[in-house]
């Protein structure tokens, strides 16, 4: 991998490096559709800067459809499928399956698995194939009804009162809107992107700053000096005008995968990597959680209220909330050799893994040794620009792991 010649200031690992962009010797490689089995994949630049592969073409089609924290890059998924050709591909911790999106893409049979229901769910509403004309009715009609009527049902009036997530971190009237789209959800077919749309709607109508979407920790409820548009901002009190730009918007980004998706069997999991028996597949594309670094079921708590999803987070692995202390590293080790191991079984002889982590710790090496696989190629990469206004700079490790029996 090329060296980086313009190296980060030390203290940029702490500070918000947005926009950050360093030099480097040779341009990234961004051919993705010339990779194929003979190319020698360690030989490539894959420092992408902004330019070389903006954040339109990261977020490209369905990939945008939902924020979601912990995201890899489509083309990285991209050049390890062309590289191994694999019949079927497995993601043990799906996430909001970027790889099951470009499996799609490129005539792969795909499996997915996330304890997270919300995340299976998005999963699920990218990957599938729909009757677009039958979509595109039940979207609009769906949004219709919420901005003709967008007042309530006494019933449902009352049930967001049991709720003190809903009625603190929402204003009344952006929780109207919301509780009146949910409750014809039921009345369509293809209620999964219903629900996707009210959920990306109700993330943006929260009590919050601009600049603190992903874990906000208390509802904003006065007017507040905005980092993001250096004025005050105020926090909103509608819904409605996010259900109508989401509608339009997820509408737009189906129809333009749905033009290129090919047809392929999707298997898309809700259950533990550590237990849960997959169907048989040749290759394995995973970024797994890390440890202390993000709480997945706490970064959409929103659509968990609204949807009345089961709360899982305490099977989830390495999760930030028990932080980054031996325990927990060792603990963390543990269940992902166990995933792995349990990934492995189905795993077909001549498998490979593909795993992409930012293993700061160094844990991997033990973790590939005690699930027993061969350590065939490891590129590292710098991931200079990242969405959202978080500590930015970091590299990846894509560690790329052979059956050795
Ligand atoms: C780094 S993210 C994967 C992101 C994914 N590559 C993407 O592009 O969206 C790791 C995922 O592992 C999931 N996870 C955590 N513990 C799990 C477990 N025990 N079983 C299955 N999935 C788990 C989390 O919910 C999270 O979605």
């Amino acid at each position: 991998m090329t060296a980086i010649i313009e190296s980060p200031s030390s203290s940029s690992d702490t500070v918000d490096t947005y926009g950050y962009s360093p030099q480097y010797p040779d341009t990234p490689f961004t051919e993705f559709d010339a990779v194929n089995p003979s190319m020698d994949l360690e030989s490539l630049n894959l420092n992408w800067r902004e330019r070389d592969l903006p954040e339109r073409i990261r977020t490209k089609h369905v990939h945008r459809l939902h924020p979601y924290l912990g995201k890899f890059v489509p083309q990285l998924v991209e050049i390890f499928l062309r590289k191994f050709e694999p019949s079927t591909v497995c993601d043990p911790f799906c996430g909001s399956g970027t790889t099951l999106v470009e499996a799609a893409t490129l005539g792969v049979n795909a499996i997915g698995c996330d304890i997270s229901e919300f995340n299976t769910l998005m999963t699920r509403v990218k990957a599938n194939q729909y009757d677009l004309e039958l979509l595109e009715f039940e979207v609009q009609d769906a949004l219709n009804r919420v901005l003709s009527s967008p007042t309530l049902a006494l019933r449902e009036r009352k049930e967001a009162l049991y709720s003190g997530y809903l009625t603190s971190w929402f204003a009344p009237s952006a929780l109207d809107s919301l509780l009146a789209y949910r409750s014809s959800i039921d009345d369509y077919k293809y209620s999964d992107v219903l629900k996707v749309i009210l959920s990306r709607a109700a993330r943006s109508a929260r009590r919050t700053t601009h600049f603190d979407l992903d874990f906000p920790k208390r509802p904003q409820t006065e007017s507040y000096q905005c980092y993001k548009h250096s004025r005050i901002c105020k926090p909103t009190e509608d819904a409605a005008q996010f259900i109508k730009r989401y509608s339009n918007d997820t509408l737009r980004r189906i129809r333009e995968f749905a033009a290129i998706r090919k047809n392929v069997a999707l298997s898309i999991i809700t259950d533990d990597a550590r237990t849960v028996q997959f169907p048989r597949h040749d290759l394995v594309i995973t970024s797994p959680p890390y440890v202390g670094l993000i709480d997945y079921h706490e970064q959409h708590k929103y659509a968990y209220e609204l949807l009345g999803l089961q709360w899982k987070a305490n099977k989830e692995i390495g999760p930030a909330a028990r932080g980054l202390s031996l325990r927990a590293r060792t603990e963390y080790v543990d269940n992902i050799v166990e995933s792995f191991k349990n990934v492995k079984a189905s795993l077909s002889r001549n498998g490979r893994m593909v795993v992409i982590v930012n293993d700061k710790l160094g844990l991997y090496d033990e973790i590939r040794e005690r699930v027993g696989l061969r350590l065939e190629g490891r590129l590292e990469r710098h991931v200079n620009r990242r969405t959202g206004r978080r500590a930015g700079n970091f590299f990846e490790s894509v560690f790329i792991w052979a059956r050795e029996d």
